[in-house]
């Protein structure tokens, strides 16, 4: 326990709740005590020489003396690896539907002894000991697997036996776990340019620094920043970008484990390159990888074929939303909405925290100080706001609270191995905690939304899903050893933990779908894992208030978009205290531009309404808003092209150019969509900032000012906007002053195409509206745009507006 955590611990036990956390860290210990398996002495082993193989669709496996390797190339090109039986199902991260062997992936010898699969797009060779190499079709070498390692009781564990906690007696109710698992380690060689990017949400990033980071999905206990991993979200998802390619690395394994890297050198020592290093170390469950090679567009929407499609959002949820913890009362919430209207500011929904709950119990509200919540609802949906509502998993433990009587009667929460239901602490006080890897579970509780639509609220927040269990000191979750069903394999929290929220999330989603067939689910949620994106997004969490946690939200929302979670955003202005009116700004000018453009803060933190610091900030929120609405079909457009692409809205500068290693190295500015380039500042008192710019020419959209990139230019950045760059050629779907959706065409230049999608907005229900596809050229006559169609291109029908 450091300095820090030691005076927060004792603080706490200044109250009830501190002394229940203090209770229920100590049970945590003593159940883990008895619960969890006991390690003896263990022994080292790596899979040995190989001694035979046999060719399967889309590859085969190879044999050694203690170990197997399956090897698939699925169609798509992604690549599937597995030791000691490990297949690509069961898995939390794939979506429905995982794609077939490609047939024409075969395994063959190579000439060194070890053997290879060639495919069109990848090959994998593997080397008479295990190693694992992947190389483009053009024999550049993308990484470098070295034989694995595992850690089993030095009893010995035959190769491909079930992991504990599987078995009669090891489901989800009691009975100690037979024997540990299988720990295992991997090291992995990349190029010595390589950049890693990804891992979940990260505070420090989206470059991701050398050094350890953590596979365990944490509350990080108070406002964070840039030097606090891990948090919320983590995910063993690595995109790794260097001169010879990008691809993406997954390690389907939802146990604790930990990611060391280290970028290489070029030209160290003795003039050789010394390669980046990724080292995998995980404490269970199998040993198993999917990779995809190619450009970054490409990998993501392989990624997004593979672990599922991101949902939607509803075109409102694009729009401004105001959330606090600690409205306390309808009137307040009247007051903060009549306040964005009479001042001219947007709005499209109001989020309500815990404290509309009665005693903090979830699906309650208090009906003192929110006594007619639908009424209320209704009214300020007619006013084009819609209620979204915070959801915790925690269910109080008291009898005579429906939902946790139901729960009960369900044996929907998780137990321990004893076979009790296992109590946390959370707001309410003692808890139980429903098992979201059950499927009957998941029905349950996903009917309980139910009460959230007639309350009349829009949408759904989940919070707390790590899950948490106040405790002073040390792991604020479940005890490790408590028991899952995992879809009914059975297992404990060591593999249970770090999927726990997203399967939340798919019982929310499941449940809204089923409740309210005709529209899309609006859900985010703040903890989850790979495949997420297919229930929601999520955000920021408890981003502190300060110029590093500024920061740290663009590092968030870049670095999860890259691992297919594309909708998030920070709490603009800071979870905590009071921001200067600088940092306000400046944070609302960057969630401005982030998919999720929310407003919140703790209860005892400063107000974060737009017209509490002053007139200058008033006028440029105003402006902001009304940018931000203007924009909104291009939103919209961006939210259906990561369905139909996997593409994240909001992408490294990187993007259309992983081989220029400048724009690798550039983590303070990025691209939205296609056509749009944000440079938000970051940094107290500055005026202009540098930013540095991919290939073609950039329009400043306030001045009409041109730069040609490549290269670093000097922009204008005062404090009342942000610069924003539009990309010559580009097409940008806007609202018109009618409130049409008109073309905004970025002058191409002379010589160049240019062109652009357009996704117009099919309401909020199933429709899949259908893509428009423009193209833009510079003739002598001026700007030409033309619809492409199926008959043949015509002139756009819509109207066009050229710029600058
Ligand atoms: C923690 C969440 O991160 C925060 O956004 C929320 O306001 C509090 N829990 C209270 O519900």
């Amino acid at each position: 326990m450091d300095g820090r955590e030691l005076v927060r611990a004792l603080g706490s036990l200044g109250t009830a709740r501190g002394w229940r956390a203090a209770r229920a860290g100590w049970r945590t210990r003593r159940i883990d005590a008895r619960g969890l398996p006991v390690r003896g002495p263990e022994r080292a082993r790596v899979p040995g020489e190989v001694t035979s193989a046999e060719p399967r669709p889309g590859g085969g496996v190879v044999r050694f003396t203690r170990s197997e390797l399956m090897i698939r190339v699925v169609v798509g090109g992604a690549v599937f690896w597995g030791w000691d039986g490990a297949e690509p199902e069961p898995s939390y991260a794939l979506g429905s539907a995982v794609p077939g062997a490609d047939p024409r992936a075969v395994l063959e010898p190579d000439k060194d002894g070890g053997w290879q699969v060639v495919s069109e797009r990848v090959t994998v060779l593997v080397s008479r000991h295990g190693a694992v190499e992947v190389r483009t079709p053009g024999g550049m070498v993308l990484r470098r697997d070295l034989p694995p390692r595992w850690w089993e009781p030095a009893a010995g564990v035959p190769a491909g036996a079930a992991p504990a906690g599987r078995g009669p007696g090891d489901g989800s109710g009691g009975g100690r776990p037979r024997r540990p698992e299988r720990r295992w380690t991997l090291r992995t060689e990349v190029p010595a340019d390589a950049r890693f990017f990804g891992l979940g949400g990260r505070a420090s990033g989206p470059r991701l620094p050398d050094g350890v980071h953590q596979l365990w999905n944490t509350d990080p206990k108070g406002p964070f920043g840039p030097g606090d991993d891990p948090l919320y979200i983590t995910m063993p998802v690595l995109l790794v970008v260097s001169d010879a390619g990008t691809h993406l690395a997954f390690h389907d394994n939802s146990w604790d484990g930990r990611v060391t890297l280290r970028e290489g050198e070029e030209g160290a020592g003795s003039g050789h390159d010394r390669p980046g290093v990724c080292e995998t170390r995980m404490e269970g469950g199998p040993l198993r990888c999917w990779v995809i090679v190619g450009k970054p567009s490409r990998v993501m929407s392989r990624w997004a074929r593979l672990t599922g499609t991101p949902a939607v959002p509803p075109s409102w949820a694009l729009g401004p939303h105001h959330a606090r913890w600690g409205f306390g009362s309808e009137a307040e919430v009247r007051r903060i909405v009549a306040g964005y209207q009479e001042r001219g500011l947007p709005l499209s929904a109001v989020h309500l925290d815990i404290d509309h709950y009665d005693g903090h119990r979830v699906f309650t509200v208090d009906r003192e100080r929110f006594p007619a919540l639908p009424a209320l609802a209704e009214e300020l949906r007619q006013q084009g706001v819609r209620l979204v509502s915070i959801v915790d998993p925690a269910v109080k433990a008291e009898q005579g609270y429906a939902v946790y009587d139901g729960g009960s009667a369900a044996g929907a929460f998780v137990r321990d191995w004893r076979g009790r239901e296992v109590r946390g602490v959370v707001w309410p006080g003692w808890c139980a905690y429903p098992d979201f890897t059950d499927p009957q579970a998941r029905r349950w509780w996903g009917g309980l939304y139910e009460e959230r639509l007639a309350q009349g609220f829009s949408g759904v927040w989940h919070d707390m899903n790590e899950p948490v269990s106040f405790a002073p000191a040390g792991d604020r979750t479940l005890p490790r050893s408590a028991r899952h069903s995992l879809e009914g394999h059975g297992g404990d929290h060591r593999e249970a933990h770090n999927v726990y929220g997203l399967a939340m999330a798919r019982a929310g989603y499941e449940g809204l779908r089923s409740l309210r067939p005709d529209e899309r689910p609006f859900l985010f949620s703040r903890s989850g894992w790979a495949g997420m994106q297919r229930y929601g997004g999520t955000w920021s969490g408890d981003v502190a208030t300060g110029w590093p946690g500024l920061r740290a939200s663009l590092s968030l929302v870049l670095g999860l978009g890259l691992c297919g979670v594309p909708y998030s955003g920070p709490d603009i202005g800071g979870f905590d205290g009071s921001p200067s009116a600088e940092l306000y700004l400046r944070w609302f000018q960057l969630g401005a531009y982030l998919p999720l453009f929310r407003t919140h803060a703790a209860i005892h933190a400063g107000r974060r309404e737009p017209w509490e610091f002053g007139p200058e900030v008033l006028q440029a929120t105003r402006a902001l808003l009304a940018e931000r609405e203007r924009l909104r079909p291009y939103w919209v457009t961006l939210a259906h092209l990561a369905r139909l692409t996997g593409a994240p809205y909001v992408r490294p500068l990187w993007w259309g150019a992983p081989d220029d290693r400048l724009l690798r190295e550039c983590g303070d500015a990025f691209l939205l969509g296609d056509a749009l380039l944000v440079a938000p500042v970051l940094e107290p008192g500055v005026e202009r900032r540098a930013v540095r710019l991919p290939r073609g020419r950039w329009y400043d959209t306030a001045t009409g000012r041109a730069y040609d990139g490549p290269g670093q230019v000097m922009v204008e950045a005062p404090a009342a906007r942000i610069p924003v760059l539009a990309r010559a050629g580009s097409v940008v779907p806007v609202r018109g002053a009618d409130g049409r959706l008109e073309l905004e065409v970025w002058t191409p230049v002379g010589g160049r195409r240019g062109g652009g999608l357009v996704v117009p907005d099919a309401g909020d229900g199933w429709e899949r509206p259908e893509v428009e596809r423009y193209t833009v050229r510079l003739t002598d006559g001026g700007v030409r745009v033309r619809q492409v169609r199926a008959e043949g291109s015509g002139r756009p029908l819509r109207p066009v507006r050229v710029r600058p």
